[in-house]
């Protein structure tokens, strides 16, 4: 581990002073809601103490997602009560940051994670897939042994399972129940791996998060009528976020500003719809 991954890194632009002082805002108004579950028993404190851990985990290990993206799944979460069997499920976690924070709100909620990745970075490059470029190859890369030392270190190792593996090898093997799933896999192949094994076992009131709300072709996938009928014989659910992401406070005017430091994520729900059904001619 890098000595970079156990010190918290000092506050030094204006933009990630704007996050560390949103921790009150996030603890108030993202964890705060009618339909968090009551047996959770949220107390303020304990919201702020877990929107503090998670923005101290970001800065201590490289990652991807924003501690409002995290507290945004959290709320979701604890959404589902206790009572609904299902684990939650993370596919792609590069050095661990993520996983260690979805593992702290997993703890919170008696949950199990699967953790689903190569542990050797992307893929090959898929022919037609956009977003896979043969220089990208192995990018995004952490050891199983870096990954499980860090959510040691930064999380609860206790609730984590880590399945290892390219994920069409691996996820096509998943028996459990899912109540959510976490997708920051990049890739479109990528995303479809996850996407065709993992929805038939998702809740129908759990959730779908992807971390790629800002390419707008990317969040088409939710989108499209021809993929959902082909593969499930059912219309689209949509995506929450897509472009965008859902409001966690950042200020983003996208989608094609490259230089925004992801602050967000989208998500769908299996009972939800995104079909246009409409037809003024008929
Ligand atoms: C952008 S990183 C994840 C970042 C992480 N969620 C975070 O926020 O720190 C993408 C991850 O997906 C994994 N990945 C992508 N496609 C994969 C595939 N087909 N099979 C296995 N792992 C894959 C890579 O190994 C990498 O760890």
């Amino acid at each position: 581990m890098s000595g970079n991954a156990q010190r918290p890194r000092r506050i030094n632009s204006l933009n990630e002073l704007y996050h560390f002082l949103s921790i009150p805002l996030v603890a108030t108004f993202t964890l705060n809601k009618r339909y968090i579950h009551s047996e959770y028993k949220l107390t303020w404190l304990k919201r702020f103490r877990l929107v503090f851990k998670l923005w101290r985990n970001t800065r201590r290990i490289e990652t991807g997602t924003s501690y409002k993206a995290q507290a945004a799944i959290a709320a979701k979460l604890f959404e589902i009560p206790k009572s609904v069997p299902g684990v939650v499920v993370e596919c792609g976690c590069w050095k661990g940051g993520s996983t260690s924070n979805l593992s702290v709100i997993c703890k919170i909620a008696g949950r199990t994670l699967i953790v689903y990745d190569s542990f050797e970075g992307l893929p090959e490059a898929e022919i037609n897939d956009r977003y896979a470029t043969p220089g990208t190859k192995g990018a995004f890369m952490g050891t199983l042994d870096e990954v499980r030392g860090n959510v040691a270190r930064f999380g609860f190792v206790d609730v984590v399972e880590f399945r290892k593996g390219w994920f069409n090898e691996t996820l096509p093997k998943h028996a459990e129940k899912v109540v959510l799933i976490c997708a920051d896999v990049d890739f479109q192949a990528s995303l479809h791996d996850v996407v065709i094994n993992l929805w038939p076992h998702l809740y129908e009131q759990g959730y779908f998060f992807t971390d790629e709300y800002m390419l707008l072709d990317y969040c088409g996938m939710f989108w499209s009528e021809s993929f959902w009928k082909k593969y499930f014989d059912c219309g689209p659910p949509g995506l929450v976020g897509s472009g965008s992401g859902v409001g966690v406070g950042q200020y983003f005017l996208g989608p094609f500003d490259w230089t925004v430091d992801p602050t967000s994520i989208a998500y769908t729900r299996k009972d939800f719809s995104g079909h246009w059904n409409f037809d003024k001619d008929s």
